[in-house]
């Protein structure tokens, strides 16, 4: 029997369900239901199952967050949109559920204005993709995926007796 497949849970935040039209110049003009397609066959490629959601709501954010361990997920993919700069609570619920997990943007936040430039999730994240467009899920997608295999391969690494 193969074992499970890991789930990633990908989270994106406040106003990204308008992406395809929301100012294209900056976010591009590929829908998130086109991301979350991307993702899911990355995904099939990778050996990993991608449960791509999105919520306007920060305490939605935070419940998801909170949900996920005892749902079984190995990692985490989040865009939180603007609560990035803004949202105590996520950084907290991250920090909470210590799971794995790659901040998201489309955009390159630290080019733009300067409020964007401090993100309140950072700290509790393994590292950030910005600035590619729609591949930024990709590319983070591919990030977590090799961070989950090494974690596992030192695990057994110190499960084996010298
Ligand atoms: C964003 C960047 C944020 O600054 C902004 O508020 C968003 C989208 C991005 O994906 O580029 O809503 O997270």
């Amino acid at each position: 029997m193969s074992a499970p497949r890991l789930t990633i849970l990908c989270i994106s935040g406040p106003n990204l369900q308008l992406l395809g039209v929301r100012e294209p110049a900056i976010y591009g003009k590929v829908t998130l239901a086109e991301i979350h397609a991307r993702l899911e066959a990355r995904g099939k490629a990778l050996g990993v199952a991608v449960d791509a959601r999105q919520t306007n709501q920060e305490g939605t954010i935070v419940d998801w967050l909170g949900d996920a361990p005892k749902a079984g997920v190995a990692g985490l993919l989040l865009n939180p949109g603007a609560y990035t700069h803004t949202s105590i609570a996520i950084y907290d619920a991250l920090r909470s559920v210590g799971l794995p997990c790659v901040e998201v943007h489309l955009s390159n936040p630290d080019a733009r204005e300067a409020f964007r430039r401090r993100s309140y999730v950072a700290r509790a994240c393994l590292g950030r993709v910005a600035g590619f467009g729609a591949d930024s899920y990709e590319i983070a997608l591919e990030g977590l995926v090799r961070a989950l295999s090494a974690a596992r391969a030192q695990a057994a690494q110190g499960s084996t007796p010298a």
